[in-house]
C-alpha cells in the first residue's frame, strides 16, 4: 500500500492534467491499494496542509483539459527558505504535513523553481520525484518539457494570423512572446511562423541592426516584416545593467518591454507603420496539443513506475528520445538557455533570419 502526494507548482501549462492522469492510471494498474492525495495550489497546499484524497473518477475526462485540476501557485524558492514574519517555517511545515498526510512519496510537477524546492525537500529526507513542465522548455537535463510544444503551436498560429494582416497593410508587426529568461518558445515559433527577425533574451540585440534588417527587406521589395521578440529581450546596453536599473530606465521611458521600444524605433527610422502584438497568457491556456498529451502521459507513466520501484530523488526527463530520469541534485538550480551557436539558431541564420545582433 502506498500513498502518493501530487502537486502542481509555478505557472500552469497545457499537459499538467494529462500528466496527472498518466501517473494515476498507471499507479492504479501497478501499485496494489494505492491512494493518491491531491495537494492544493502547489507548495502552498503542502505548507498549509491543504489536500484531498482523490478518487479514480477524478482522473477521468482530464486528458484534454488545460490548466491543472489541483490548482497552482508561485512559491519562489527564495521565499520558501525564508522563515516568514509570522515565524512560519515553511520547510518544517512541509515536512510535517507530508507526515500528517501519511505520504510515502511526493510528485511535484513544475519548472525550475519547483525543482529547486523538490531538491531541497529530497535533501530533507522526503521521497520526491519531479516531472518537467514549462512552456519555456528551459529545464536542465531534459530535451523537452511538456507544455512547450502546445505553446509553440499557439504562438505559431498567432504569427500566421499576423502575417496575413501585415502583408495586407504593408506593416511591421512586432510580436512579443513569452519567455523572460529563455527564448526557446520565440525561437521555435519564429521559425515555424516564418518570422523575419527573432530577438531572444540570450542574444542581446542592437537596435540599429534590427532597424537595418527591416530596412533591407523593404529595399528588396518586402513591404512588411514580422519581428518575433521574447518578453525578456534586452538590448546590448540594457544587458549590462542590473534588473532594478533596467526597470527604472524603462519606467522613465514609459515602456514595459523591449517590444514597444523596438516598434517605435522601427517606425521612426523607416517610416513604416508598425504595430505591437502581445498574445500573453493565451500561450499557456487551453488544451494540450497531441504531442504534449503523449509526452505528459509518457512522463506520468514513467513516474508511476519509479514509485513502484521506490526510486526517489529524481526528475523525469527525455534524453535521446527516450524517457529517463536525472538526480534532482544534478538539475536543480540550472537553466537550459538558448546558446548563440546552437543548431536551431544556426538553422535560422542560414535561412537569413536576423537575430538583431551586430
Ligand atoms: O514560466 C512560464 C511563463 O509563462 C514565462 O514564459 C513567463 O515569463 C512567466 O511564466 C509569466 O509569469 P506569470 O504566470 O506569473 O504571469
Amino acid at each position: 500500500k502506498k500513498r502518493i502526494g501530487i502537486l502542481t507548482s509555478g505557472g500552469d501549462c497545457p499537459g499538467l492534467n494529462a500528466a496527472i492522469r498518466g501517473v494515476a492510471k498507471a499507479a492504479y494498474e501497478k501499485i496494489p491499494d494505492v491512494e493518491i492525495i491531491g495537494i492544493v495550489d502547489g507548495y502552498s497546499g503542502l505548507i498549509h496542509g491543504e489536500s484531498r484524497v482523490m478518487k479514480q473518477s477524478d482522473f477521468s475526462g482530464i486528458l484534454t483539459l488545460g490548466g491543472t485540476i489541483l490548482g497552482t501557485s508561485r512559491q519562489p524558492f527564495k521565499t520558501i527558505r525564508v522563515i516568514g514574519e509570522d515565524s512560519l517555517d515553511k520547510v518544517a511545515n512541509m515536512k510535517a504535513n507530508y507526515k500528517k498526510m501519511g505520504l510515502d512519496c511526493l510528485l511535484t510537477l513544475g519548472g525550475n523553481g519547483t525543482h529547486k524546492t523538490a531538491n531541497l525537500l529530497s535533501e530533507e529526507g522526503l521521497n520526491v520525484i519531479g516531472l518537467p513542465k514549462t512552456i519555456d522548455n528551459d529545464l536542465w537535463g531534459t530535451e523537452v518539457t511538456f507544455g512547450f510544444h502546445t505553446a509553440v503551436e499557439i504562438a505559431t498560429d498567432v504569427i500566421d494570423r499576423i502575417h496575413t494582416t501585415a502583408a495586407s497593410h504593408g506593416r511591421v508587426m512586432v510580436v512579443e512572446l513569452m519567455g523572460h529568461k529563455a527564448g526557446w518558445l520565440t525561437l521555435y515559433a519564429g521559425i515555424a511562423g516564418g518570422a523575419d527577425i527573432i530577438i531572444l533574451p540570450e542574444i542581446p540585440f542592437d537596435m540599429e541592426a534590427v532597424v537595418n534588417a527591416v530596412a533591407r527587406r523593404a529595399k528588396n521589395g518586402k513591404l512588411f516584416s514580422i519581428v518575433a521578440v521574447a518578453e525578456g529581450a534586452l538590448d546590448t546596453e540594457e544587458a549590462k545593467l542590473k534588473k532594478k536599473q533596467r526597470a527604472a530606465q524603462r519606467a522613465e521611458r514609459g515602456e514595459k518591454t523591449a517590444s514597444e521600444r523596438i516598434a517605435r524605433a522601427i517606425e521612426a527610422a523607416t517610416g513604416m507603420e508598425t504595430r505591437t502584438v502581445i498574445p500573453g497568457h493565451v500561450q499557456r491556456g487551453g488544451s494540450p496539443c497531441a504531442y504534449d498529451r503523449v509526452l505528459s502521459t509518457q512522463f506520468g507513466v514513467y513516474a508511476a513506475n519509479l514509485i513502484a520501484n521506490d526510486v526517489y530523488g529524481v526528475s523525469v526527463a527525455m534524453a535521446n528520445h527516450e524517457v529517463t530520469h536525472n538526480p534532482l541534485s544534478e538539475i536543480a538550480g540550472k537553466t537550459k538557455f538558448v546558446t548563440p551557436d546552437c543548431q536551431m539558431v544556426r538553422v535560422a541564420q542560414n535561412m537569413g533570419i536576423s537575430f538583431g545582433s551586430k
